[in-house]
Order: structure tokens, then C-alpha cells, then sequence
């Protein structure tokens, strides 16, 4: 199928994801990449194999190497370890940034046109890394979290409402961690607020939740972290890039001095399309979301300078 290339770094249970879900809706023709020996060409061939099945004409290839990765329009790192019980998001740091930073090389120098969208952890961190490693222009280095912390927030909302998940849209912002921002204020189940339907101490109650969404499924899993939402939540950054559709999603941007934040990545709603971010949108945040957010922006600022860069 004619359509644009999209890499997926990493084939392990988000990458997978990725790639599975890119090709069933027929977004586009997909390289999958791993260090490990076989795996990305087995996963691939798999999926392949589901074609007749699932009637999608896109195609995947596995990769242990980034030769067949050359001018790819989008590219997914999804690289590196995954949290266990016990382990925050910022314990992965110096190993995912050694993994995360080789990788960028890599991707760099044969697609320089390229947008990428992070996801490995600490989210934030890795993201900064990425975009100081790639030389592109921050508009087409973009984090992927708060797709997935909004979606958790909503469906949160949704069981306290009794309502369908697909009525009710949620704002998270802020970092990827223990800081992030969940914005009852711009949160909404049937076009109402959630701030005049739920009582406070519940909605704090949701945030908090929100907030440890990652670590629940951790505890759960044992061996890994989430990757159903996960997948999900990049995907559609990866669908409104390649259709250039202008979708207004919470994302890692580096941050110009938008909401008094200085040249840091953090999770702020964007208009994605073809160019990366479109426009960093300012929402008129409470004072102490915005009191929030700066603050979990500070803690991102702290990480990366830990960077050797
Ligand atoms: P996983 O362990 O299933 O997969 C990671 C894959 O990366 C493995 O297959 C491994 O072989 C591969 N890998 C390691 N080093 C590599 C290298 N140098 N080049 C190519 N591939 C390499 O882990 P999972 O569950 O897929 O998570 C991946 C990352 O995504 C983790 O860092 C996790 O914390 C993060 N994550 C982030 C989320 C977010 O909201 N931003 C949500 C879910 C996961
Ligand atoms: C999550 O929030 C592990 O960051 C990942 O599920």
C-alpha cells in the first residue's frame, strides 16, 4: 500500500502494540525494530499472518537493524526497560537515556525529515534527550503521556459517573510522574464539568488515581508495565501527524515561555499535523493548576540536568 513509513523502535509489549495497531487501521506501512535476534521478524511475520484475517492490505517488516528505517515519516521509540514493582518512572533514567540516545543516532542520521514520538521512560527526560541528540527542531520531538494519563483520568470520571467512557473528555498535564496535573476544570462527562457534578474530595480522590494510574497496573502485572492505553494513546498522535488532521492532544513539548515555562518539556495540550506540533494551545488553568504545573515542570528541569549532555 502507498502510504507513508512509520518506524517503531522496540518490539517489546508497547512497540508490539504500536505496530498492530497502526497496521489494522491501515495507517500505514510499518519497520519494526529490536536488539533481540529474531524477535522484531517473528513479531512482524505474526502480524502478517493476521492479514487475511483482519483485511488490512498495510505491511510490517521486523529489523534488527536501522538500514531499512531510511527516510521514515514517523518514528515510535519505544525502547528500553519497563517498570517493575517497587521502581518509579525516574529509576529507568540512566539506562533508557544510554538506549534512548543511541537510538536517536541512529534514526537521525537516515530520516532527518522525521517526526519522533517518545515513549520510553521517564518520559520527560527522554524526550528532552531526544530532541538534543536529534538536532531537529522541537516541534517534531514529541512525548508521549498525557494522552494516556487524560484517558485513565476519563475513564475514571466515567465509572464515577456511570457514564460511557467515549462521553467524557479529561485533561492531565504536567509531567509523566508522580507531578502530574489532572485539570478537573477542564475536565467534562456529557459536555457538563465534572466540577459541578462530582464533590471535591471524590474528584481529589480521581486525581490521585490518575496520578498513580501507572504504578495500579504495575502492582497488577508484576512483571511489566501497562500497554493497551499506551499503544492507544500513541497511536492516535501517530494518526493525527500522518493525516494531518490538527487534533488538539496533551503532549511532551518543549516548552517557549508558554505558561511561564521555560525551555523544558512538559505535558500541555497541542494541535498535531504534518509539521509535529502545530500550536502549543494556553488554557486558562486554575492558579493552583498552573501552580501544579510549573511545579511539575521544575522536578523535569531537575532530571534533565542529571543528563550528561
Ligand atoms: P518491553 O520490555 O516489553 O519492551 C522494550 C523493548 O525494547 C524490548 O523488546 C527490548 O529488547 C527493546 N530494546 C532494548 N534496548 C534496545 C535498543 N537499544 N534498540 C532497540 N530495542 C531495544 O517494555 P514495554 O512495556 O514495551 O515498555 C517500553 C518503554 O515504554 C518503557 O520504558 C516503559 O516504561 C515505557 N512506557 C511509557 C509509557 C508512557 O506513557 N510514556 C507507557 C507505557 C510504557
Ligand atoms: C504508565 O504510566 C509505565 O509510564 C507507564 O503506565
Amino acid at each position: 500500500m502507498n502510504c507513508p513509513k512509520v518506524t517503531v523502535v522496540g518490539a517489546g509489549f508497547v512497540g508490539a502494540g504500536v505496530a498492530q495497531r497502526l497496521l489494522e487501521k491501515e495507517l500505514t506501512n510499518v519497520v519494526l525494530v529490536d536488539v533481540v535476534e529474531g524477535m522484531p521478524q517473528g513479531k512482524a511475520l505474526d502480524m502478517m499472518e493476521s492479514a487475511p484475517i483482519e483485511g488490512f492490505s498495510t505491511a510490517i517488516t521486523g529489523s534488527n537493524s536501522y538500514d531499512e528505517t531510511k527516510n521514515s515519516d514517523l518514528v515510535v521509540i519505544t525502547a528500553g526497560l519497563a517498570r517493575k514493582p517497587g521502581m518509579s518512572r525516574d529509576d529507568l533514567q540512566a539506562k533508557n537515556a544510554e538506549i534512548v540516545g543511541g537510538i536517536v543516532q541512529e534514526i537521525a542520521s537516515r530520516s532527518p525529515k522525521a517526526i519522533l514520538i517518545i515513549v520510553t521512560n521517564p518520559l520527560d527526560v527522554m524526550s528532552y534527550l531526544a530532541w538534543k541528540k536529534s538536532g531537529f527542531d522541537s516541534k517534531r520531538v514529541i512525548g508521549m503521556a498525557g494522552v494516556l494519563d487524560s484517558a485513565r483520568y476519563a475513564y475514571f470520571i466515567s465509572l464515577e459517573l456511570k457514564v460511557p467512557p467515549k462521553e467524557v473528555e479529561a485533561m492531565v498535564l504536567g509531567g509523566h510522574g508522580d507531578l502530574m496535573v489532572p485539570a478537573p476544570e477542564f475536565s467534562k462527562a456529557k459536555g457538563k464539568p465534572i466540577t459541578e457534578l462530582i464533590p471535591k474530595e471524590k474528584i481529589e480522590a480521581m486525581n490521585q488515581r490518575a496520578r498513580d494510574g501507572g504504578i495500579e497496573i504495575v502492582n497488577l502485572l508484576k512483571t511489566g508495565s501497562a500497554y493497551y492505553a499506551p499503544s492507544s494513546s500513541a497511536v492516535a498522535m501517530a494518526e493525527a501527524i500522518l493525516k494531518d488532521t490538527g487534533r488538539i492532544l496533551p503532549c511532551c513539548v518543549l516548552l517557549k515561555g508558554e505558561y511561564g515555562i521555560q525551555d523544558t518539556y512538559c505535558g500541555v495540550p497541542v494541535s498535531l499535523g504534518r509539521e509535529g506540533v502545530k500550536k502549543v494551545i494556553e488554557l486558562k488553568l486554575s492558579q493552583e493548576s498552573l501552580n501544579a504545573l510549573k511545579r511539575s515542570a521544575e522536578h523535569v528541569r531537575e532530571q534533565c540536568a542529571k543528563l550528561s549532555l
